[in-house]
């Protein structure tokens, strides 16, 4: 289905299935002989949410080669060295962040992230998360169901990011006049460009001097044949159907002119730095995913951490 405006999911359908995919390879990625991340909730979790097929792939009894189509550049086997490369970015931006000093972390978009569970953070930190209500209820229970408890002071705001998450991310507790550290992990491609704009305005304008924030970005656009990329993506889930699972990801993401997210934070006062997939790849000792600036591999994906004066 497209998507609408006030469009909402769980953890098993529409954007709200990416969170368990990328949790699912999160899974495989901490059972790697040498693993470069270990996150002991991410198995857990998607088992929970009860998707045969990422339930399968996650315990190692579906193989992505079976599962892959040869001609589109989305893989499957990509994911869990992506996953793993990116989860490591991210949990490094935190830890440096709480090195710095900061102690309010907010991770948007946080889906079946379990950094507030597994990191270990400083005694006074705060953690936020934000994601749709049933996402975050979801993964707040069934983590407690576990006996699992979170290593920080968590605060969890369930809404949808178009909507007015900063008063609800105020009203949460969030103080605008200590530095925040922000995440924004596999978000950008579901938000319509003018939401990425406004979510960095509104970033922006609820930090403090010295706030850092880490995302990733869609890679540039302007080239890209649209229709290719999205039969390319049509053939991936065509597969995962023929394995019993009725996802469309090429209904999900948002095409059209993004502003490029390095200039449009450096223009809102952030000194930002961009890091490519293969680079953090390359970092974990991971090997190498065939780039095809083509928007669908995953390896065009570009990473920015940011500092912002004011
Ligand atoms: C690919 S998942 C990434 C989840 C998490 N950051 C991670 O890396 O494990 C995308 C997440 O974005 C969330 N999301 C996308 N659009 C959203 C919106 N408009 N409001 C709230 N959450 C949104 C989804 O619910 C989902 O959890």
């Amino acid at each position: 289905m497209p998507r609408t405006d006030d469009d909402s999911w769980d953890l098993a359908t529409s954007v709200g299935a990416t969170a368990t995919l990328v949790a699912a390879a999160r899974a495989i990625a901490t059972k790697a002989d040498h693993p470069v991340i270990r996150d002991p909730f991410a198995e857990p979790l998607v088992r929970a949410v009860g998707v045969d097929f990422f339930t399968r792939w996650a315990a190692g009894e579906l193989a992505a080669a079976d599962v892959d189509d040869d001609e589109s550049t989305w893989k499957l086997a990509h994911m869990p060295a992506a996953m793993a490369a990116r989860t490591c970015f991210f949990d490094t931006f935190f830890q440096d962040a709480a090195r710095a000093g900061i102690r309010q972390a907010v991770i948007l978009a946080s889906g079946l992230d379990a950094r507030a569970y597994r990191m270990e953070w400083p005694a006074d930190m705060t953690v936020f998360e934000i994601d749709q209500p049933q996402v975050i209820e979801f993964k707040a229970t069934t983590l407690a169901g576990l006996g699992a408890a979170p290593r920080a002071e968590l605060c969890t705001v369930p809404i949808d990011l178009r909507q007015d998450w900063p008063k609800a991310l105020l009203d949460a507790g969030l103080d605008r006049n200590r530095p925040t550290a922000w995440i924004a992990e596999g978000l950008f491609g579901y938000l319509p460009p003018a939401a990425q704009d406004r979510l960095l305005d509104n970033v922006t304008a609820l930090s403090a001097h010295g706030s850092r924030l880490a995302c990733e970005a869609v890679p540039d656009m302007s080239q890209v044949d649209h229709e290719r990329a999205r039969e390319m993506m049509r053939r991936v889930t065509a597969k995962w159907r023929e394995h019993g699972f009725d996802f469309e990801f090429a209904d999900l993401g948002y095409e059209g002119e993004r502003a490029d997210v390095a200039s449009y934070l450096d223009n809102l006062g952030w000194r930002t730095v961009g890091k490519p997939m293969s680079r953090l790849l390359a970092d974990n000792g991971l090997a190498a995913i065939p780039q095809s600036n083509d928007s669908v591999s995953v390896a065009d994906t570009v990473y920015y951490s940011a500092t912002l004066s004011k």
